[in-house]
């Protein structure tokens, strides 16, 4: 059965158990700057769980595009992807649980074709919040699901919620035993040895849960529903991975004919973030270095890096694009209709990456050209840490060149300061994106650089007195303070803005020496110096403009900007000025 059959299917059969067919929302939410994408097919019914009417009933069904992309560094493998399609369906105070699980088992068993003695299935377990959903285990049984099989598991399991604040319950999972080994007398539908497959999830949403906890009933019974296209997809046609169905089949074969080495994860990432990247240009997604646009550049440029691996020409990346719409269009109709800004916005992209990618490369020869004077023959972790955290430059790509060099590198080192920087971005990103994807740190660094330019410009434009006074940066602004007597007028934020913009476009380099606090200070470097910095300092060198005392990290390059405007300036404090400022 093809992906679009068992969509068809689904839509059908829920269509004549009364539910009205809606279309599919778009990947980015409307009107909900809160989450970055859709992640589920309930998220853009919000407000009709709460119990505003739907203009199209109580009983609705449809078809949902998704992108999570909490796990992306795991795609890859043989299960993960970022972009799937939830098929589901919702009760809005309508049918409850019984209603559900006898709908779900009779879909799964008659139209899907499953041998029922192969499914199973978990329910809530009980605490303070909700009691034991024997409701639902007993529906189960009711409806031809043995007792052995049916699993009680806690809100760890078997509580559906999405993000930390919403509409949420007790939910019943569905499980498909895929015929191996079990992992031992204990294995059981949650232990993830792969036995056993989730295929379907029932959240009995009557609950609403606050920010701080507080866990209070809604005014109405609600059901949400979803089921994952592309698993269910390569279930029932006995494949081993998503990317063994037709989805996916033949730009994996195509990628295979063009690599130069195989290297299936490659070619599974490839293939991967290209869809999931078509699929959100498709709805309006451009990249951008934050939010939404970050992610979709994060997608672009992984899978550029993956294509280089593969020794793929880039140039093969509109031929791909075809091959996908010409794949899919029967799905996602828009990917038709979008076919040629799809191919615009991910070749210039992928453009921009190439740069990037060469100016790290220039930094790599550096390396090495210290290290043959050195008479080294590794590259220590530490400096492909450095690589990577200063320049964004990727520590595959640092010890493919390594090797080609005949260098050895040293990875254990690597690995550890990799792991701490990847703890302290995914800290970032929870609070920042919830669940969506952030690189902190390439983007803070863009921030950091263009605050040295501001710096610089104020002290042009106002003169000498504008010093620093205090710095704050997110991925998504700098704000940053400095002494100025009075408010700027429109005149002077234009020329600061003409000036930093202007070193954006001479596209200058970054360089950093250490050196001591004296030398520093002798070189003519700005900077805070009462404050205490260690033994040496790092002073940074923008091409013939800047040159600052910092802790970096900054950008190889002015020109990995882009445009620098202010957003804001207002007073701070006497005789401090606060400029806010973003780079678009
Ligand atoms: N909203 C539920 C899920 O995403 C159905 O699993």
């Amino acid at each position: 059965m093809k992906a679009i059959e068992i969509r068809n299917k689904y839509l059908n059969f829920f269509k004549a158990h009364g539910h009205h067919v809606i279309p599919s929302a778009p990947l980015i939410p409307e009107n909900d700057p809160s989450v970055l994408f859709t992640t589920a097919g309930m998220q853009p019914l919000v407000p009709y769980l709460l119990g505003e009417k739907h203009p199209e009933g109580t009983r609705l069904t449809d078809y949902q595009k998704c992108l999570r992309t909490n796990d992306i560094d795991e795609v890859g493998d043989n299960r993960h992807l970022t972009f799937f399609e939830m098929l589901g369906n919702w009760s809005l105070g309508d049918y409850f649980k019984e209603e559900a699980i006898s709908m779900s088992y009779e879909f799964l068993t008659k139209e899907l074709g499953i041998d029922p003695s192969k499914l199973s299935v978990t329910c809530f377990a009980g605490d303070e919040d909700a009691p034991r959903d024997d409701v639902a285990a007993n529906a189960w049984q009711k409806a031809g699901i043995s007792k052995e099989r049916i699993y009680f598991y806690g809100k760890g399991d078997n509580w559906w919620i999405a993000g930390d604040e919403g509409p949420c319950g007790p939910d019943t999972e569905m499980f498909l035993d895929t015929g191996k080994p079990a992992c031992g007398p204990d294995c059981q539908p949650s232990c993830n040895c792969g036995k056993y497959v989730e295929i379907w999830n029932n959240v009995f949403m009557e609950y609403y849960k606050t920010k701080d906890g507080n866990i209070s009933k809604l005014k109405q019974q609600n059901v949400d529903t979803g089921l994952g296209l592309e698993r269910m997809t390569m279930l029932l046609q006995g494949k081993e991975t998503p990317f063994d169905t037709e989805l996916f089949a033949p730009v994996m074969e195509k990628l295979k004919q063009l690599a130069k080495v195989e290297h299936i994860e490659s070619r599974r990432i490839v293939a991967e973030h290209l869809r999931a990247s078509m699929m959100v240009i498709a709805d309006g997604g451009r990249p951008s270095n934050i939010d939404r646009g970050y992610v979709l550049r994060r997608l672009i440029r992984r899978m550029t890096r993956h294509l280089n691996k593969l020794q793929i020409d880039l140039n093969e990346l509109e031929g791909l694009i075809d091959l996908y719409v010409d794949t899919l269009k029967g799905m996602y109709q828009e990917l038709e209709e979008k076919r040629n800004i799809i191919k615009e916005v991910i070749v210039a992209e992928k453009d921009k990456f190439v740069k990037t990618l060469s100016h790290g490369e220039k930094e790599f020869d550096k390396v090495v050209a210290k290290a043959k004077l050195e008479n080294k023959n590794v590259i220590d972790g530490y400096t492909i840490f450095k690589l990577y955290e200063t320049y964004g430059f990727p520590p595959e790509i640092t010890s493919d060149l390594a090797k080609e060099q005949g260098f050895k590198i040293d990875l254990s080192e690597f690995d550890k300061l990799f792991k701490e920087h990847q703890e302290k971005s995914r800290l970032g990103s929870e609070q920042k994106f919830k669940g969506g994807l952030a690189e902190q740190n390439e983007q803070t660094t863009k921030y950091h650089t263009a605050t040295h330019l501001l710096h610089k410009a104020l002290q042009i434009v106002l003169g000498e007195h504008a010093k620093q006074n205090g710095s704050n940066i997110t991925t998504e602004r700098l704000r940053f303070d400095f002494t100025h007597p009075e408010k700027m007028t429109p005149e002077q934020i234009k020329q600061v803005e003409d000036i930093v913009n202007e070193q954006i476009k001479r596209d200058l380099p970054v360089t950093c020496e250490e050196m001591t606090l004296e030398e520093a200070k002798a070189s003519g470097a700005m900077g805070l110096f009462e404050n205490k910095y260690g033994d040496k300092v790092k002073v940074y060198t923008i091409g013939d403009f800047s040159k600052e005392i910092c802790g970096g990290p900054h950008v190889t390059h002015t020109g990995e900007l882009g445009h620098f405007k202010i957003k804001k300036e207002e007073s701070s404090s006497a005789g401090v000025r606060r400029i806010k400022a973003i780079l678009e």
